[in-house]
């Protein structure tokens, strides 16, 4: 009974907002005076879920996505953002989409904890008649044991009003392996004929951390290297994680590492810290490879304490994930997918 109340009140709250329709702000009593018609303005409430506040390269991202929509403000069309912290916790994230749907929000831009959950996302703000820009974190099509499949997902193919803007990260991953097989001695210190590397994941259920592991070293077999793996880790993105499994993989391998990979520059970050405490010197006796060219990671790519990385537009995806979602509620036509490049970054 009191479940049914909920919903009948959900409902009424839903219809009583506009989803699609802009607000009218301004003066909109029914009183207004004449003039009052003519300075009407549309304010579009937009709901932006965010994986994680704490994570380097989506603070950069949600920030820029603040401040474009306010570049696109006219004195006509106001928009109204509320964005939310998922905490990297998918029940947190699902209770602030509801909360999204019950406030009727215009268009809704998420970036999923957990892409696995994406169905059940899309079927409610779907059946909402809510607009929907997936950003960051691709749900991948998967075959009935939950395994990804290399296909497009079938809940953005099939919904007219759900689209993917994103970075194809296996083109990030077979830039870092590029970069490593384009130096002189191709990664290969010790001349041992082979490339020996510890690889630094980011959360494994992310596919840009698959694709990026699996493409950077695909990119030197690729070119004629032989490879051997020393040690591949779960660093959830994070840079303290990146420098402890960092730390210890040079404890227990010393010179005999080559390269560490890193699938972002967050957790490369932390492994610059950890080569440097174990007295090795990127460039010389050791390479290390990033991905998003945060700005201190340039820096330091340009000044050799990291050998490469790679651009994560994050203006070009966030610019990209705006328009979108405004030519959304504009009611235009969207595409399923939107792209935007990587660009690798070497000194
Ligand atoms: C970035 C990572 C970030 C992750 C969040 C990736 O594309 O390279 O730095 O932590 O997105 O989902």
């Amino acid at each position: 009974m009191k479940k049914l109340a909920a919903s009948l009140l959900a409902l009424a709250l839903l219809a009583g907002c506009s989803s699609g329709a802009p607000e009218t702000g301004g003066d909109s009593s029914s009183t207004a005076a004449p003039e009052a018609a003519s300075s009407d303005v549309k304010t579009y409430n937009v709901g932006v879920a965010i994986y994680q506040f704490n994570d380097n390269f989506m603070t950069l991202y949600r920030q820029e996505i603040e401040n474009y929509f306010k570049t696109l403000e006219t004195d006509n069309v106001k928009y109204n953002i509320t964005m939310t912290d998922g905490k990297n916790d998918m029940a947190t994230q699902t209770e602030q989409v509801d909360g999204f749907i019950t406030q009727g929000m215009d268009v809704i831009i998420l970036n999923l904890v957990q892409t696995s959950s994406a169905d059940a996302l899309i079927d409610k703000i779907v059946a909402a008649d809510i607009p929907l820009v997936l950003i960051n974190r691709e749900p991948l099509a998967y075959d009935k044991d939950g395994n990804t499949l290399d296909e497009a997902y079938e809940g953005i193919l099939n919904n007219p009003t759900v689209c993917y803007v994103g970075a194809d990260a296996r083109q990030s991953g077979t830039f870092q392996g590029e970069i490593v097989a384009e130096l002189p001695d191709h990664g290969d210190i010790n001349g041992d004929g082979k490339v020996s590397y510890v690889m630094i994941e980011g959360d494994p259920e992310n596919i840009d951390a698959q694709y990026r592991t699996e493409f950077s070293i695909k990119a030197l077999t690729d070119a004629g290297i032989e490879v051997e793996c020393l040690d591949d880790q779960v660093g959830n993105w994070d840079q303290t994680k990146g420098q402890e499994i960092a730390a210890n993989a040079l404890t227990k391998y010393g010179d005999a590492v080559e390269v560490i990979f890193c699938n972002n520059d967050a957790m490369a970050l932390g492994a610059a810290a950890a080569i440097t405490a174990a007295g090795r010197t990127v460039g010389e006796d050791i390479y290390l490879l990033g991905v998003d060219a945060l700005e201190e990671c340039q820096e330091m790519v340009n000044n050799g304490t990291m050998t490469g990385t790679v651009l994560n537009d994050h203006i070009g995806q966030s610019h990209t994930a705006v328009d979108v979602a405004v030519k959304a509620l504009n009611g235009e036509t969207l595409d399923n997918y939107y792209w935007v490049d990587y660009v690798k970054v070497t000194k």
